[in-house]
């Protein structure tokens, strides 16, 4: 008996040492220490032995039973061991390889540009107003002294919902919200930057759908000369010190007087060349006093309060500021050209 179980222990232990994998592990775990296993036969045998013999048996047995039961596990440990420590070496990660990179967007240039005109003004003293899109006839026109048959009407079409209601031809109907809701108490200083829209055919300087900022002053005893003051620090500030403006007589509904603002030509500095057509100025917005009638009409006695009120189209400030010469690159999306403007 003892000898059997000698044998069988080294048999065993041998069959361990060379099981390369969990499965023939498992094959030598159940064929020895199974219920129909030779350790569980010799266990079985035991009726047949001598009662002095008996437990020592049992015991020996036992001891064989645990050894190869301990000697399976640790093996079990030793190859799981090696299979983590091939793993690990087959993925392992190298830091220090370059990352796939990631490409950055930009702001869009007109975006970049009323942030920057933004800016400049907040620094005047402005705030930033906004009103709707979708206009209402009294707002874009009628509160702005241009009544129903109103012939300047005509330079404004514009895409209509229903007779009352439009999408808004400029920014200026802002101001006539906003003075409304000062309810006749100064000062207003704003500009009001947003989309407006007209019935136009589109070519490298018209769009249908483009970009505008107005500004307006109300207060008391504000003058031409301040609107020039004001206008010319902006020019100063956005196109450069060097830059002078000149105000052109002209004419808009909601101002009396009105002017047209130009600036000197960046290409010649004011001699005259192709892009300004020999004349060394390039216009660059319209302004003038608020009409006393646009006053009245929202909310502000005309006798106590007087204003400046100026508008101009961003897309135009951004081509002039950039050199940009067709209108229609700011809305196809092409990133060859708005890559350009990473730095803006
Ligand atoms: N709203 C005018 C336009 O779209 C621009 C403008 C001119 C606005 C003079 C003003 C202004 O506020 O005073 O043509």
């Amino acid at each position: 008996m003892k000898e059997t179980l000698e044998a069988l222990l080294q048999e065993a232990l041998g069959k361990i040492e060379a099981a390369e994998d969990g499965r023939a592990l498992q094959e030598v775990r159940v064929s020895y220490l199974g219920k129909k296993g030779p350790i569980t036969e010799v266990l079985r045998g035991m009726g047949k032995l001598s009662a002095e013999e008996r437990p020592k048996v049992g015991q020996m047995a036992n001891e064989v039973r645990d050894e190869i039961k301990t000697k399976l596990d640790e093996k079990e440990q030793a190859l799981e061991d090696i299979r983590v420590a091939k793993q690990l070496e087959e993925q392992k990660l190298d830091v220090t390889m370059p990352g796939r990179p990631i490409e950055k967007g930009t702001k869009h240039p007109l975006q970049a540009v009323v942030e920057e005109v933004e800016d400049i003004f907040i620094g005047l003293g402005f705030s930033v107003a906004e009103g709707p899109e979708v206009e209402t006839d009294y707002y874009n026109f009628e509160a702005l002294n241009l009544p129903k048959d109103h012939p300047a009407r005509d330079m404004q079409d514009s895409f209509y919902f229903t007779e009352e209601l439009l999408l808004r031809t400029q920014t200026s109907p802002v101001q006539a919200r906003t003075m409304e809701a000062h309810n006749g108490v100064g000062p207003v200083k704003v500009i009001c930057p947003g989309r407006v829209f007209r019935r136009d055919n589109d070519d490298a300087t018209h769009s249908h759908q483009f970009m505008q900022i107005e500004g307006l002053y109300i207060d008391h005893n504000v003058r031409m000369s301040d609107l020039r003051g004001v206008l010319d620090s902006f020019v100063k500030r956005f196109f450069g010190e060097n830059r002078e403006i000149r105000l052109r007589p002209s004419f808009f509904p909601f101002t009396e007087p009105s002017v047209e603002v130009d600036v000197t030509c960046a290409l010649c500095g004011g001699k005259g060349c192709r892009v300004c057509k020999q004349s060394g100025w390039i216009e660059v917005l319209g302004a003038g006093m608020v009409h006393p009638k646009v006053l009245e009409m929202s909310g502000f006695d005309s006798n106590e309060y007087s204003g400046f009120a100026f508008g101009m189209g961003v897309e135009r400030l951004a081509m002039l500021k950039y050199g940009i010469d067709d209108i229609r690159h700011f809305y196809t999306n092409d990133k060859r050209f708005l890559a350009q403007f990473k730095r803006v």
